[in-house]
């Protein structure tokens, strides 16, 4: 049987990458299969465009030659990785999938949703996320905590107002797609927001 593909999206600092570490341990203690990987990266092509990608000044690449190596990176990690192994029965999670791209670069860098969303269908075809969790977060506390981690990657250094742009897209997302995209208050405890994942996964997938 075909396996389930789970995104995580939001801003800077929402902690999706320990809460998909979680949901990953909590799938492996039900027998499931599962891959854990990412976005811009999850093959060898796609690490080599995220390092480009978030790596250097705010403005070293315009918002359209993002939207390119963003979605060449997610060709490959769709055909080589994510596709296979749904294919094999695995379950998929992905932190950041195209959602980010609609944020970021259709949003937040102005490109516009019309202009993102027709490349993204050729890209990625029927390999849609079965769920995703929108971790929100205000703007400022996410990039605190981005900011204390280190490292303030590329995306961290645009301007508030690109961050709050980012943040109000993906509730705009998720609110045309209140079936696949679930929002979670990513502010409070680790804890509360694992109890939430749990449960939707638990009842979505009768877990
Ligand atoms: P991460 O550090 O959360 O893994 O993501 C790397 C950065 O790349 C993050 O700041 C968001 C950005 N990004 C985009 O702008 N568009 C995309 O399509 C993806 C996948 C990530």
């Amino acid at each position: 049987m075909r396996g389930k593909f789970i995104s995580f999206e939001g801003g800077e600092g929402g902690g999706k990458s320990t809460q998909a570490v979680r949901l990953a341990g909590f799938l492996r203690s039900k027998g499931l299969d599962v891959v854990e990987t990412r976005e811009p990266g999850g093959t060898q092509q796609g690490e080599e465009l995220r390092d480009l990608l978030v790596q250097g000044d705010p403005d070293r690449w315009s918002p359209f030659s993002e939207l390119l190596m963003m979605t060449a990176a997610r060709v490959e990690h769709v055909n080589r990785l994510i596709e296979p192994s749904l294919a094999a029965g695995k379950w998929v999670i992905c932190d950041r999938f195209l959602d980010s791209t609609l944020a970021y670069q259709g949003i937040a860098g102005g490109l516009g949703l019309d202009m993102v969303r027709p490349l993204q269908a050729k890209a990625v075809g029927d390999t849609l996320p079965d769920v995703t969790f929108l971790l929100d977060v205000r703007e400022e506390a996410g990039l605190q905590r981005a900011e204390k981690r280190g490292g303030a990657a590329r995306f961290e250094k645009k301007q508030a107002e690109f961050h709050s742009k980012v943040r109000d897209g993906f509730l705009a997302l998720a609110a045309e797609s209140p079936n696949r995209i679930v929002v979670v208050d990513a502010e409070d405890t680790f804890d509360a927001v694992w109890q939430q994942i749990e449960g939707e996964m638990k009842q979505r997938f009768k877990l």
